[in-house]
């Protein structure tokens, strides 16, 4: 499978929010990741349902929610409602996580669970057969634009080893400092979708940094 591109519109200018979500429409990106934080789960507040909404009204890619909230079954159908394709709720922040997920998949919405860097990927043996996607978190959540942790590349190998074993068709999701530096190098390990705000939103062209992304081809280990 070719890896997909999701920008994410943390890094996107919301009072022109319209004029981003139409760049990223005519761009080669694949989804539209929308970062969900409560300042609870993580110690920063984004936005919420009228905002998802509003994004959901231009967009024509699909929403990747990704939920940085405390006991997010509360709000998936909101989520849903407001236009999510996509839902990823956090390990750490579920304690019923198997329920949580027949909940997002009853929803008719892509599931997916999200690692903090210092999660360990075999926690997920158990209920890797029922995910659509993992999402590995390559900073620690919360905020845009900090620097990618090295670790990743072991940990993207580890639930690539995991998929092989249990569940083939897993969408396998890096999010966090992603450039063009490091994606062919994701890739390698196994990773196929990006998340990536900062190398997107800071570029000169944004629609040719999407693409770049797009095509970041495959290197060979050094
Ligand atoms: C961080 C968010 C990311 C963030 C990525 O908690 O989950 O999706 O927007 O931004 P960059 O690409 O700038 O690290
Ligand atoms: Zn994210």
């Amino acid at each position: 499978m070719n890896h997909l591109v999701a920008p994410s519109i943390l890094a996107a200018d919301f009072a022109n929010l319209q004029r981003d979500i139409e760049m990223i429409n005519n761009s080669e990106a694949d989804w539209i990741h929308v970062d969900i934080m409560d300042g609870m789960f993580v110690p920063n507040i984004s936005f919420g349902f009228p905002v998802v909404s509003a994004v959901n009204k231009h967009a024509t890619k699909p929403l990747d929610v990704h939920l940085m909230i405390v006991d997010p079954d509360r709000y998936l159908k909101n989520f849903k409602d407001a236009g999510a394709s996509g839902i990823t709720v956090h390990y750490e922040a579920c304690p019923h996580l198997h329920r949580t997920i027949q909940y997002i998949k009853e929803l008719g919405c892509r599931a997916g669970v999200a690692l903090n860097p210092a999660t360990p990927v075999a926690l997920l043996k158990d209920i890797i057969r029922d995910l659509d996607m993992v999402l590995i978190m390559s900073v620690n959540p919360g905020f845009g634009g900090q620097k990618f942790i090295e670790n990743t590349y072991k940990k993207v190998f580890d639930i690539k080893e995991l998929s092989f074993k249990h569940n083939t068709d897993l969408f396998i999701e890096v999010d966090g400092g992603i450039d063009t530096e490091n994606a062919p190098k994701l890739v390698i390990e196994g990773a196929n979708v990006f998340v990536a705000g900062s190398s997107v939103f800071s570029a000169p062209d944004p629609i040719v940094a999407i693409s770049s992304l797009k095509h970041a081809g495959v290197v060979s280990r050094s």
